[in-house]
């Protein structure tokens, strides 16, 4: 029994490695796993004037920190894509622990290929050179009128903020977008 639920946590920990080279590499290179202060993600989520029943994206989730306390804070619902296999299993057992796992929709998948007609708010917190893609990806959708954009620490090429505010000691900015 107990030589069992060894092997089976064997195996989980093997796939998600697997899965993470395979799919995840990427983007662990591209950006790593830094989470947003606990502060700046306040800061942000205010900036982004979250009503009750909107829906809230995270794009590069993480471990889901942002989707909980935007779903905790503002009762909002939250939507996060996160590429890295293990992230996404740690997004997915916060969202549990946090008791909003109904009102939390982690996807193993690429935000490049994400779905973001029915967003009101997305939130990033990437690389200068991912923002710059996030800027065309955003410019290419079709998204809704009002949506707000918070990058956090980056600003998006080419688009002009409607609100900037300084975050930390490493110059690290939080900047609003609002598509009309
Ligand atoms: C700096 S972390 C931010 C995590 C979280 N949003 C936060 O603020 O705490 C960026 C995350 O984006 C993920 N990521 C990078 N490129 C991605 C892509 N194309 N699709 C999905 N996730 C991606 C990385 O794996 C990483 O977990």
């Amino acid at each position: 029994m107990l030589l069992n639920l060894f092997i089976i946590i064997w195996v989980i920990l093997f796939l998600s490695v697997l899965a993470t080279f395979i799919y995840g590499f990427p983007a662990m290179l591209a950006v790593g796993p830094i989470p947003a202060h606990k502060k700046g993600i306040g800061k942000a989520l205010e900036l982004a004037e979250i009503k009750p029943g909107e829906k809230f994206y995270d794009l590069g989730c993480g471990d889901g920190r942002v989707l909980v306390r935007a779903t905790k804070d503002y009762d909002c619902y939250g939507v996060g894509y996160e590429l890295v296999f293990p992230y996404y299993l740690l997004a997915k057992a916060r969202a549990k622990l946090s008791g909003r796992s109904d009102k939390i929709e982690v996807r193993c998948k690429n935000f490049f290929k994400a779905d973001l007609q029915n967003a009101d708010v997305i939130f990033c917190f990437l690389t200068p050179k991912l923002m710059q893609k996030i800027g065309k990806l955003l410019k290419e959708t079709k998204l809704k009128s009002g949506v707000r954009i918070v990058s956090y620490a980056f600003s998006i090429k080419d688009m002009e903020p409607e609100k900037k505010i300084e975050h930390s000691k490493e110059n690290w900015n939080i900047y609003l977008y609002k598509i009309l």
